[in-house]
């Protein structure tokens, strides 16, 4: 017995059609929308969470075409420990995933989403990861239940009738995505205004490309394009097609000469990735024509070329950026970004109709509505402690709103990546910058890097948690495999990019950070595209190449060249203490280790 309604299906395709229909029947929604993209829909699906209590309306002269949602309290960031790779084999999720064999896994899942969407409306949302139509674009159909993750999915890929019209073609291979809040409504039973449940399921089925989520409403739990698809389902998908899915930024640097260098970046959580992507050059070095230009702030899609290069895209529309220490002093292209038609979620909403977060502003306003809608005051904060935003508080956001935006950042052929950029968040023993002395020297540095934990997290302040190429809560597959697939990828290229590691964050005796960042990383930027280039000069050091003092740009920043040393020090007897920590990680992964670490770690030994 049917008595739901159903939009006019926006597919022909069979096997969707088919596949949605068997869905309804498991959730036993009470309608089912096929999501066309248009902004009508989009402005109609916002009034409707505006009546619903999802959304408030900002207010339209300061925030045109913004909202505010506020999320359950128990619902506020990416869940990994309920995050699951069911891979056939254990073996092949490794030890760094969380995994339960397949079949016990469906059967969990079949029970959970029985009659799940009841009182709700299904939405179907097909959607591109990358530009619609490119070579390197993957295209996926999302299940929800939820209109927040319909909107927010607008600005974060190209969903809609354009991805509809090439599944109607035929060839390309769906990622079939199923996502519920997991809260049926009873006949006549009010809604909350974030439903969720406190059981949550993130859960990945590599070998049949399936996504299947449950229970929260948030982010990466919900958004499935995003670290879902994108990183855990694709690094499966690319390692058995020979390309690379990474959780790396990609920037484009202009020289003095109008040439362009691209290069990416992987840094872990809360190291900044969005703030380079987005880099403004101190201005004595924007006057000799550098520039840096925006493709993405967190996922990079690599390809090897025709031409023996890697191509990367940005496989995401939008920015999902954290918001608090956003502000016009440390990021003024994301505050522009995030000006208009931008969601924001757990952040405070200020007396005016507008947002406002930590580190948005040198003096927070008089009063707001905190993240968690009570009254938040700077003396309540003094007395309490509490944040008027969530400390993951987000802003999703159009990429195309961005000003540094790089004109080919929707090129279906992706663009040339020069150089690669590890880092994390390092008090000690990590330089400035250095560059590794190939390839595989390059496959060990991101394998070895690590960040340190903060107050935060659960955890030994100041304790280095390996985070290998900051993939550790994305990689889909054995950790080791990755390692070995990354050493594979120089085999299908003849152009390899130059691997560099950079620590913004080393502190003196005293506890203070020793190097500015933000836009003075530039400096840092410039050598490695020299670099890159060939025309950086560089020394020789145990751990890598590294500049000298006159190497780098200095022009503007008065930094002495005693205190550079000093930020530049490879410190023998911290460095053993490093690698014996790099031992820690490969003890866990070592029966599908590449040798090649191993020998890596053999010689930087040796070279201590
Ligand atoms: C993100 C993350 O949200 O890495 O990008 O957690
Ligand atoms: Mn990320």
């Amino acid at each position: 017995m049917k008595t739901r309604t159903s939009s006019a299906p926006l597919s022909k395709n069979e096997h969707l059609l088919k596949w949605v229909e068997k869905m309804a029947e498991l959730t036993k929604p009470a309608a089912i929308h096929w999501v066309d993209g248009s902004q009508e829909e989009y402005d109609s699906l916002c009034g409707l969470l505006v009546q619903n209590g999802t959304f408030i309306k900002l207010n339209e002269k300061l925030w045109p075409g913004c909202y505010l949602s506020r999320s359950d309290q128990g619902d506020v960031a990416r869940v990994e420990d309920r995050t699951f790779i069911c891979s056939l084999s254990k073996d092949n999720a490794g030890p760094t995933n969380n995994w339960v064999e397949p079949f016990q896994m469906r059967k969990k899942l079949k029970e959970l989403f029985d009659g799940c969407m009841a009182g709700r409306t299904m939405y179907v949302i097909a959607y591109s990861m990358g530009p619609v139509g490119s070579p390197m674009s993957q295209i996926g159909v999302q299940l929800t239940d939820s209109p927040y993750v319909v909107v927010n999915m607008r600005i974060m890929a190209r969903i809609g009738q354009k991805v509809f019209d090439v599944i109607d073609k035929g060839d390309a291979r769906i990622v079939p995505c199923m996502h519920s809040v997991g809260a049926p409504l009873a006949p006549g039973q009010k809604d909350v205004s974030w439903p969720c449940n406190k059981e949550k399921y993130i859960v990945h089925f590599p070998e049949t490309r399936e996504i299947w989520s449950f229970g929260s409403g948030y982010g990466g739990n919900a958004l499935l394009g995003k670290k879902c698809f994108a990183l855990r389902i694709a690094s499966n998908i690319a390692r058995d097609e020979g390309w690379m899915a990474e959780h790396m930024l990609i920037l484009g640097v202009e020289d003095p000469k109008g040439e362009k260098t691209y290069v990416t970046a992987a840094f872990p959580s809360a190291c900044g990735k969005t703030n380079f992507a987005m880099l403004i050059p101190p201005a004595p070095l924007q006057k000799k024509g550098w520039k840096v230009w925006t493709i993405g702030d967190d996922i990079a899609w690599i390809k090897p070329g025709a031409d023996g290069k890697l191509y990367a895209i940005n496989p995401e529309a939008g920015f999902f950026g954290v918001a608090p220490g956003t502000s016009v002093k440390t990021n003024p292209n994301a505050m522009a970004a995030l000006s208009k038609n931008t969601i924001f979620t757990n952040v405070a909403l200020t007396p005016e109709g507008g947002v406002w977060w930590e580190g948005m502003t040198d003096e927070p306003p008089a009063e707001c509505i905190d993240w968690t809608g009570k009254k938040w005051t700077p003396a309540i904060a003094k007395e309490t402690g509490a944040k008027a935003a969530h400390p993951n508080s987000r802003f999703t956001a159009p990429a195309s709103q961005c000003p540094t935006i790089d004109p080919k950042w929707e090129d279906p052929a992706g663009v040339p990546i020069s150089a690669m950029i590890f880092g994390g968040r390092r008090a000690t023993t990590m330089p400035l910058i250095y560059q590794a002395f190939n390839w595989s020297g390059g496959v060990y540095m991101g394998a070895t890097m690590g960040s340190e934990m903060t107050a935060a997290a659960a955890g030994t302040i100041g304790k280095v948690r390996r985070d290998p190429m900051a993939m550790l809560p994305f990689c889909g597959y054995h950790m080791g495999d990755y390692f070995r697939h990354w050493i594979k990828m120089q085999k299908s290229i003849t152009e390899t990019p130059r691997v560099f590691h950079v620590n913004w964050f080393r502190k003196d005796a005293n506890g203070k950070f020793m190097w500015p960042g933000f836009g003075d990383n530039m400096r840092v930027l410039k050598w490695i595209v020299d670099r890159a280039r060939g025309r950086g000069a560089a020394k020789e050091s145990p751990i890598g190449w590294m500049p000298h003092y006159q190497d780098l740009d200095w022009e503007g920043l008065n930094f002495p060249k005693e205190k550079f040393d000093e930020l530049m020090a490879v410190d023998r007897a911290a460095w053993r203490a490093e690698v014996m920590g790099h031992e820690e990680l490969f003890l866990d992964l070592h029966d599908h280790l590449p040798k090649e670490m191993v020998y890596e770690r053999e010689l930087l030994i040796c070279r201590l």
